[in-house]
């Protein structure tokens, strides 16, 4: 391929795409690249063509019609076996077909560009190996958080820094459930359909709702933070389809609101990472964050804390950091993929998610008769569990119970709910949720 040279005046020839899908992605990525043409050339010192689009069934009615000059193919080997071109996107989504275009693609020697995640993050270890042997460039900007440009700023912009922690709202249609049981007072089930209605949550949300959308999200951050591989199926992942109205309630009377966190943190050479419901001070930036919108909050040992806030989904926000990858390569910047030199990464030190320490919020429906609340923190301080915060709420037979503790152990916090739960008081399993650290909190 043609070298960069956007501070000559030589003009380059074209670069040739192949679309593999014309759905949401595909064709905001398309209407970009068209609407915006102008500016994109004077960037990239070159035209931006797309040439062939892969597609299940050309007759379909389409979101924004091909360009000019690009046809519809619906063989794979339509885009990796065409000689003239440059770059093939993978925007069909799943994992075993888009798999196979982008390991063809790049043994083919074209560039790949992708939005797929749960590829990236389920098998993308073999495929950034193999772009690495190629010398070629693998981009995923889109993967994470749709247009906000997270991928760029671990790689490039902080990556001097020793990462701390990270934490992210990764998921719009979880952010928009909670958001609404937040602010509306719904439950799971009311929020959820409203989502639906609205087109912020899919008509199976499993994925999402569940928390393994955001788990694929945070498997890639995780990679660019700390240069090291977490299999994806050792990350512990505990979605919102259990988050209760009334968790959303008592928490804001603690001063929090619940999200769905990805978080991370490095301690020495070991790393604390997971997807939870989280409660977060409702001061915080990532507590204000609401409805489809991301976020995510990364602290850097020499920048401190960056904030980075925007659409995670949508056909122009995820087309416009698709777009940005492909201008890169028009450019003609070196493969950077991973930001780690080294064509493999080595495993994560992980510490067990039983070991993990983290502030909890816990709460317990239990029979209002005396003794309870005794034998409860009798439980809680054999188990070295300290109460920060306690709050029993009602007057009927049967009450909600709420504590907010210090640091604990998870296997110490699961150990005593488990006692609890056998005391025979409790009418309800026991609720817990985890509390954002505070920067540098220690106990
Ligand atoms: N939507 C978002 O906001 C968003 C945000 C971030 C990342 N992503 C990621 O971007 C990717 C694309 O998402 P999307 O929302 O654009 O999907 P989509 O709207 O469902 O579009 C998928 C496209 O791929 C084509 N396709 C699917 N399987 C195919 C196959 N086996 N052979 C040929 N064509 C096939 C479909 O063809 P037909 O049109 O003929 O059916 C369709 O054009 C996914 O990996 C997704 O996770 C999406």
């Amino acid at each position: 391929m043609q070298k960069n040279n956007v501070q000559t005046d030589r003009p380059l020839k074209p670069l040739l795409l192949g679309l593999a899908g014309y759905g949401t992605v595909g064709s905001g990525l398309a209407r970009i690249l068209d609407e915006n043409r102008e500016a994109i050339r004077r960037r990239a010192g070159r035209d931006i063509r797309i040439k062939s689009v892969l597609v299940r069934d050309p007759s379909r009615p389409r979101q924004y019609p091909l360009p000019e000059g690009a046809s519809f193919c619906t063989e794979m080997s339509c885009l990796y076996d065409d000689p003239e071109l440059d770059v093939v996107v993978e925007l069909i989504g799943g994992v075993v077909n888009a798999g196979e275009v982008i390991r063809r693609s790049l043994l083919a020697g074209k560039h790949v560009v992708t939005a797929n995640k749960a590829l990236l993050a389920e098998d993308g270890k073999d495929l950034f190996q193999l772009a690495a042997e190629k010398g070629l460039y693998l981009g995923y900007e889109a993967s994470v958080c749709g247009g906000i440009p997270v991928v760029q700023t671990l790689r490039e912009s902080l990556a001097a820094n020793r990462i701390v922690t990270l934490s992210g709202i990764l998921n719009g249609t979880c952010n928009y459930i909670l958001s609404s049981m937040t602010s509306k007072g719904m439950s799971f089930d009311a929020a959820l359909k409203e989502a639906q209605d609205q087109g912020f949550a899919e008509a199976d949300p499993t994925l999402d709702i569940e928390g393994f959308d955001a788990a694929h999200k945070l498997a890639l951050l995780i990679r660019l933070a700390w240069g090291i591989h977490y299999p994806f199926k050792d990350l512990p992942v505990s979605g919102i389809s259990r988050v209760a109205a009334e968790d959303i309630q008592f928490a804001r009377e603690f001063g929090y609101n619940i999200k769905l966190l990805g978080y991370a943190q490095m301690e020495g050479d070991t790393l604390d990472a997971g997807v939870f419901p989280f409660l977060v001070p409702n001061s915080y930036l990532l507590a204000k964050v609401g409805y489809s919108y991301n976020a995510v909050r990364i602290e850097g040992n020499a920048v401190g804390s960056v904030f980075l806030h925007g659409r995670g989904a949508g056909d122009m926000p995820t087309g416009s950091a698709v777009a940005a990858d492909i201008l890169a390569i028009a450019r003609g910047d070196q493969p950077n993929n991973l930001g780690f030199c080294g064509a493999e990464l080595p495993a994560a030190k992980i510490r067990p998610p039983k070991e993990s320490r983290s502030r909890y919020y816990f709460r317990l429906q239990v029979q209002d008769k005396p003794g309870v609340m005794r034998d409860v923190a009798a439980i809680l301080a054999e188990n070295n569990i300290s109460i920060h915060q306690a709050l029993q709420k009602g007057l009927t037979d049967v009450v909600p119970l709420m504590f907010m503790t210090h640091l604990a152990k998870t296997r110490d916090v699961e150990n005593a709910l488990a006692s609890i739960a056998a005391c025979g008081f409790t009418r309800a399993e026991p609720v817990y949720y985890r509390v954002l650290p505070q920067p540098n909190e220690s106990d």
